[in-house]
Parts: structure tokens; C-alpha cells; sequence
């Protein structure tokens, strides 16, 4: 997908062409990736357009420059605003929302105290990241012979963007080798997570996933899984998870805004459980996107509608982002 190269785009302040949205090729970021983003969706529900938990999207933005010592330049609520300001600017019906805060243009030092932090909130029309196919019919992927930063390296609770360089490692070896995805391992031999993904091995009616602790980024998606499948009555647990636990799991999928939620069919040519969608994958995923397309109740508060007054205040973060539901 070629981004269609017109629209508006919020840098600082200020909505600007698409077009003219640059920034100098001597800025901080584009040398030691020295930014951290989100990725959020908003939905064209019977209401209207709505965003999804973008409440949280923004908590772990600012989680993320806290970790990175960034102080980002607007307030939670001018950037929650802001992302409304810019989908309606865009008259975007459904669409994929990326705030980024990084280092911009000062000195090229390995220190970027001296950079400025610069803000910026795109959006584009985005369909099914793995293909429209793939959420009913899974995906094939293989196990990475890449692992996930090591604990106390690079920070997997933030969302930067120089963690991105490993994913793409990850994606780029499955992908030259006929896979959609790799899922990494954490520095122990653990489950970690997908490139750009969390994961969820399901076997004998529980539903397990690797902890915080497994150098995944905590997904909102993976935290609204969660949350689903506790109102369904499943039993889910976060657990270190051996690699050998794919290979014998009934059902396995992906969840996060991009592939929202994604069966997996093989892993390594081998076949998770009869190698189709299984049926807890099927109910979590009826859940979530009855949830998105408007068609139950809201009840877990998740969506925001976009064209409609002001935005709704919301109260707290959670700490480590996405854990709310954890309970
Ligand atoms: C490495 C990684 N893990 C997990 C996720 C899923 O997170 P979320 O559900 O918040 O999109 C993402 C997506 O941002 C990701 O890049």
C-alpha cells in the first residue's frame, strides 16, 4: 500500500499539506531513531466515526517519551484533541491514526537534549494489514532467528522508534522466506511477540499470552483481547510460554491495530490445531469487532465518536500502558 500522497497532517501546531510535511535530513531522529509513536485506529460506526481507545494510545505515547526523557511539547488533552482536529480536517470516515513526538533538527551529537521535541499526527486509510483473507483463514509464519531486545537494552514499554529496526528484521527474514510474520522469542527462548503484534496460544479452553515480561510492547489490542475474552467466560493467563507451546496449541492468532485480530495457521509448516480459524479465535474476534462496528454496546467505554462535540474527559493512565484490564 502506496500512501495516496494528499491530505492534511498536524506538525506542531498547525495542519499542513501532505506535501509539505518535511523535516531536515540532519534532524535527530532519522540518525538514531530517537522517536516514539503510536498507531491507533478510528472506525465508521452506525454513529458515526469513532476512535478506539485512543485514550490509551495517547497514555503510552506519553509513557514512551517519559521513558526516553522526552518532554513532548502538548498536553495529553491538545494532542487528544488534535487527532479529533486533524480525522475531521481529513473527513476521514475509517482510518489508521499515527501521533509521532521526536528529536528534530539542532546538532547531530549522540545526545539529543539539545534537539528539539517535535510533534506530529498523520492519518491514512488503511485496510487489513496481513490481507482481508487472512482473518478468516489465518496466516503462515515461522519463528524468527531473531530475538527481542533483551531486557535492559532497548525498552519494549515504549514505543520507539528505533525497537521498529528489530521488527523489521523480523518481517523482512519471514517475508523473503514465504511467511507473513515472524514471531520473536525473547533473549531467554521464550514467546515474545510478532513484529508488530502480541500473540495468543490457546489450548485445551485457556487462553495463554506471554507477560510484560517477555519484551513484548503491551498491546492495546492484546489488553482489549484480554478483557473480551474475560466477558465470554474464557480463562486467559500470562505466563512465560515456551516455543514448543505453538506447536501444540488448538488455536493460535495475532492481535494489534494493524492486523486487529488474526488467526494463525502454521507455524514452522507445522499446523496449529486443524490448521483453519478455531473456534475461541472466531468468538474473540466476533467480540471485537462487534465492538468496533458499533453493533453491541460499548460497554468497556472504547470508542469515541469524532464528529460529535467535544471529546469525552477521561481520567487516569494505566501504568504500563494497556494493563487495565488486567485484573
Ligand atoms: C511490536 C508490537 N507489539 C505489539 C503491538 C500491538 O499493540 P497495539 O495493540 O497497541 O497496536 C504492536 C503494534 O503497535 C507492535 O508494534
Amino acid at each position: 500500500m502506496s500512501f495516496p500522497g494528499t491530505g492534511k497532517i498536524w506538525m506542531n501546531g498547525s495542519l499542513v499539506e501532505w506535501a509539505d510535511a518535511t523535516i531536515h535530513v540532519a534532524s535527530h531522529v532519522i540518525h538514531y531513531g530517537s522517536g516514539v509513536f503510536e498507531g491507533a485506529r478510528a472506525y465508521n460506526t452506525p454513529r458515526g466515526t469513532a476512535t478506539f481507545r485512543l485514550d490509551a494510545h495517547l497514555h503510552r505515547l506519553f509513557d514512551s517519551a517519559k521513558i526516553y526523557r522526552m518532554e513532548p511539547t502538548y498536553s495529553y488533552a491538545d494532542l487528544h484533541a488534535a487527532v479529533r482536529e486533524t480525522i475531521r480536517a481529513n473527513e476521514m470516515k475509517a482510518c489508521y491514526i499515527r501521533p509521532i513526538v521526536y528529536r528534530g533538527y539542532h546538532t547531530l551529537g549522540v545526545n539529543p537534549f539539545p534537539c528539539p521535541v517535535d510533534t506530529a499526527i498523520l492519518l491514512w486509510e488503511w485496510g487489513a494489514y496481513l490481507g482481508q483473507d487472512a482473518l478468516t483463514n489465518g496466516v503462515d509464519v515461522r519463528v524468527s532467528s531473531w530475538s527481542r531486545a533483551a531486557p535492559n537494552t532497548f525498552p519494549t514499554l515504549a514505543k520507539t522508534s528505533a525497537n521498529y529496526a528489530n521488527s523489521s528484521l523480523i518481517k523482512m527474514e519471514a517475508i523473503s522466506e514465504g511467511y507473513s510474520e515472524g514471531i520473536a522469542l525473547d533473549t531467554f527462548g521464550y514467546l515474545s511477540e510478532g513484529s508488530g503484534q502480541n500473540l495468543f496460544v490457546v489450548r485445551n479452553d485457556v487462553i495463554y499470552t506471554p507477560p510484560v515480561t517477555a519484551s513484548i510492547l503491551p498491546g492495546i489490542t492484546r489488553d482489549s483481547v484480554i478483557a473480551i475474552a474475560r466477558d465470554h467466560g474464557f480463562k486467559v493467563r500470562e505466563e512465560m510460554l515456551p516455543r514448543e507451546t505453538l506447536y501444540i496449541a488448538d488455536e493460535a492468532f495475532f492481535a494489534g491495530t494493524a492486523v486487529e485480530i488474526t488467526p494463525i495457521r502454521t507455524v514452522d509448516k507445522i499446523s496449529i490445531g486443524n490448521g483453519r480459524r478455531g473456534p475461541i479465535t472466531e468468538a474473540i474476534q466476533n467480540g471485537f469487532f462487534d465492538i468496533i462496528n458499533g453493533r453491541v454496546e460499548d460497554k468497556h467505554g472504547w470508542l469515541e465518536y469524532v464528529y460529535d462535540g467535544e471529546p469525552r474527559q477521561t481520567v487516569g493512565a494505566s501504568t504500563p500502558a494497556g494493563t487495565s484490564a488486567r485484573t
